[in-house]
């Protein structure tokens, strides 16, 4: 068992390539913490280095509550399973899965019997004597794993083990990795970019993004209450709704949220009002995930949108509608990027930071095109003003329906131009 500590870690890659940015993270002891982040943000950086195989530029790293900056890798008792879990291809799978207790030097019959063990949880007995060359895919994984686990090391590090596996092995070997290392209680540190693996899996999920912590909790945390508009929009398992609303507050009645054709209203006594209503006469962001929204009859009073079904989606478990209402939506706000500057700089105005930026504001251009289509509400279907929203098993509409949209306000999150959280979130 092993708690692990980064304090304003940073990684530099020679060449001045700014990977992770003073990224300060807590795993208590047995916990399962998921690193999630879109390609290239530094999760394996950040896990190499809590294993040992990638230097510190700054800050400090904390097992046990030993400082490990300097340990050397095989003094951290970390066991790593990488993404595509190497095996040794002439030792046989009981082989591989006895090597590190072979070499720790354990007595032959308890390596024999804790092999023997594991293989029966992972399901690979009958593949003992076989080459790794003769598994399948999903077996190597296994195995794999198999020899990380057998030392039980205080401590399992995981780069995206199930990533290269079909859809159907990737939900079973998601259910096995986690009752194993429960059961085990190790502390473990997950990566991965896929979100249902992040929300199945952890105990809290850490999600990165250009090097940068953005947001840390526990599944329902994250997800019901995401601290920026970009980790609303990364954890979502459908496209989140993205609009750009007016605040008022006419008469000082209450806080009205003003899209143009369409307005929502929030009482005083809602916890959110006060902060919301800060931004008066402003425009903010409001964010409305699928499934904070239901059809509902004409008759219905409650806070709605109304539109005209534009398309119809099936999902196998789930339709979704994507409804023209004339809401234009809005691109979801980058974080700020530390490798902007830094990074940008060495690729030049042509390089790669001149082209996120170019790309960025000709967004920006479309955005304020979409306003216009929004303020002349029905002059044309444009693709990216539809609000999606989740219908459940039946498709209560077809196309070209007139409907009405519930909104559930207590779903709804607010957010700045630039995608901080406004409402503050309850946890
Ligand atoms: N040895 C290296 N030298 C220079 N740059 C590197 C090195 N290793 C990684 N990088 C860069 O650092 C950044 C972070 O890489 P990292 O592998 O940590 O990303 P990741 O989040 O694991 O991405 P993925 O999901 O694609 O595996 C990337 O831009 C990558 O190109
Ligand atoms: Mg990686």
């Amino acid at each position: 068992m092993s708690s692990v500590v980064l304090d304003k870690v940073t990684k530099v890659y020679p060449g001045d390539y700014l990977a992770v940015d003073r990224l300060s993270l807590r795993a208590e002891d047995g916990e399962f913490l998921v690193l999630l982040g879109p390609s290239g943000c530094g999760k394996s950086t950040l896990l190499r280095m809590i294993a040992g195989l990638e230097d510190i530029t700054q800050g400090d790293l904390w097992l046990d509550g030993q400082l490990a900056n300097d340990l050397a890798p095989r003094d951290r008792d970390v066991a790593m399973v990488f993404q595509n879990g190497a095996l040794y291809p002439h030792r046989t799978v009981r082989g591989n899965m006895a090597f590190p207790l072979e070499i720790a030097k354990s007595d032959p019959s308890l390596v024999r019997e804790r092999v023997n063990e594991l293989s029966r949880v992972l399901q690979i007995e009958e593949t003992l004597d076989r080459r790794p060359g003769t598994l399948s895919g999903g077996q190597r994984q296994r195995v794999a794993m198999g020899r990380a686990i057998v030392r039980q090391p205080k401590l399992f590090l995981m780069d995206e083990p199930l990533s290269n596996l079909d859809a159907g092995m990737r939900t079973e070997l998601r259910m096995e990795i986690s009752a194993l290392v429960r059961s085990l209680g190790v502390t473990t540190v997950y990566v991965t970019h896929d979100q249902v693996e992040a929300l199945t899996l952890a105990d809290r999920i850490a999600i990165m993004n250009r090097g940068v912590l953005q947001d840390v909790g526990t599944p329902a945390q994250i997800y019901n209450d995401p601290a920026t508009a970009f980790v609303a929009a990364f954890l979502n398992s459908q496209q989140l709704n993205l609009a750009a609303a007016t605040v008022r507050t006419p008469q000082n009645q209450y806080v009205m949220l003003d899209f143009g054709p369409h307005q929502l209203v929030l009482p005083w006594s809602d916890p959110r009002s006060y902060a919301i209503s800060q931004h008066v006469g402003n425009q903010v962001l409001v964010g409305l995930r699928p499934d904070g929204l239901a059809a509902v009859p004409e008759s219905y009073e409650g806070p709605s949108f109304y539109g005209r079904v534009r398309a119809l989606e099936y999902h196998g478990h789930e339709w979704l509608a994507y409804l023209e209402c004339g809401i234009p939506a809005a691109p979801v706000p980058e974080p700020p990027d530390p490798r902007a500057n830094r990074n940008g700089r060495k690729s030049g105005p042509g390089g790669l930071g001149g082209l996120v930026r170019r790309l960025f504001s000709a967004q920006q251009e479309e955005f304020q095109d979409q306003e216009q289509v929004g303020q002349n509400a029905g002059s044309g279907i444009h693709r990216r003003s539809d609000l999606i929203v989740r219908l459940g098993s039946r498709p209560v509409w077809r196309t070209g329906d007139a409907a009405k949209v519930g909104v559930d306000l207590a779903r709804l999150m607010v957010f700045t131009l630039d995608g901080s959280r406004i409402d503050p979130p309850r946890r």
